[in-house]
């Protein structure tokens, strides 16, 4: 997911239980040009493993150059999105477009097949226009050209992350094509996960939004451990978040990317809304730490134990010839 699934998302969610982790959709173009932001995408961390890197363009030849890129960084899958909604993409002929377009989106899946030994992938949403069954006619294609499973999200683009999502097509989509087929779209339980399995014969569910704050939800999905975390719990898990966050992106872009971090982790009751409220206010994430020990003394255990058995930040694999700083900046 753009904008949550930095390093320690990922690596937390592999922690409690998720089989696979995906990065934020990567631009080959940023990878193209060699913009360092977007190279920052592309840090990977030993205990990431398997991992998804998701890419998202709209040329055949550079997608295909991306991909060598992101399986070099250390990418297990090649993920390719024909599922962004948001106009920023769709205008540059990326993203969710693609289901309108089988001919280049079948040639860029066939450029990345051809172009890494590692298994590649489709994200795709319904389609672009509400109702639409685009998914279903450009998803075996997709498979014929090369991808090795392919999740749906049976939203349309226009529906953006309204209404719900339509499970029925993804049960569909599992009967057109002989590749495993992942359900995304409000998997938020394991007794959802279960019924959605259940429903559409989907090899796996993927879990976004339920997640976020949430790694709990992982846990009670996968293991059916619904219990609650302590405060502590939560204080922590929230502490050794942002202070991997500060490591992968820096202080000044931390500390603003975050803030909507703190109200995933401390709503949903766990602290009373005035705190949390406080703790966004709060300008430094030095700030954001001190407080949520004092607000949960307990916590700093609880941290230690987690950092103990956190491997070593510096096993990062580094590209030698990309500049990519594993402290700060990206
Ligand atoms: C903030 C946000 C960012 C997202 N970014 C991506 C993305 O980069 N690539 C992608 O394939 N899907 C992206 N998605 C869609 C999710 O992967 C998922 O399909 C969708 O949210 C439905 O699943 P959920 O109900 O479990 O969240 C994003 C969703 C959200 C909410």
């Amino acid at each position: 997911m753009a904008g949550v699934s930095v390093q320690a998302f990922r690596r937390q969610g592999r922690r409690y239980g998720a089989g696979l982790v995906c990065s934020e959709m990567v631009s080959c173009a940023g990878l193209e040009h060699r913009n360092e932001r977007t190279l920052g995408y592309l840090r990977v961390g030993r205990d990431e493993h398997p991992l998804a890197i998701q890419i998202f363009g709209s040329e055949p030849g550079v997608m295909a150059d991306a991909a060598r890129m992101v399986v070099a960084a250390g990418a297990d899958i090649v993920d390719i999105n024909f599922g962004c909604p948001v106009r920023k993409v769709t205008k540059t002929g990326a993203g969710a477009t693609l289901l309108d377009d089988p001919d280049r989106a079948s040639a860029i899946v066939g450029a990345v097949a051809d172009a890494v030994d590692v298994p590649v992938s489709v994200k795709m949403r319904r389609g672009l226009e509400n109702g639409s069954r685009a998914c279903l006619q450009v998803g075996p294609r997709l498979v014929e050209a090369g991808a090795a499973t392919l999740t749906l999200h049976p939203r349309s683009a226009r529906q953006m992350y309204t209404g719900e999502a339509d499970h029925s097509l993804t049960a569909e989509l599992v009967e057109l094509v002989d590749v495993p087929v992942i359900a995304s779209g409000d998997v938020t339980s394991r007794a959802r996960a279960q019924s959605v399995l259940a429903t559409t014969g989907a090899a796996a569910v993927m879990v976004g939004r339920g997640a976020q704050g949430n790694p709990w939800a992982l846990r009670e999905i996968v293991d059916g451990d619904g219990a609650e975390p302590s405060r502590e719990e939560v204080a922590a898990e929230l502490i050794l978040f942002i202070r991997e966050t500060v490591r992968e992106l820096g202080e000044h872009r931390a500390s603003g990317f975050l803030k909507k971090f703190y109200g995933w982790y401390l709503g949903r009751g766990r602290f009373p809304r005035p705190f949390k409220q406080e703790i966004v206010q709060l300008e430094t994430t030095d700030e954001v730490v001190t407080r949520l020990f004092a607000a949960a003394p307990g916590a700093a255990l609880v941290v230690e134990q987690l950092e103990a058995e956190l491997p070593d930040p510096t096993d990062e694999i580094l590209l030698d010839s990309m500049p990519i700083s594993i402290y700060g900046g990206g």
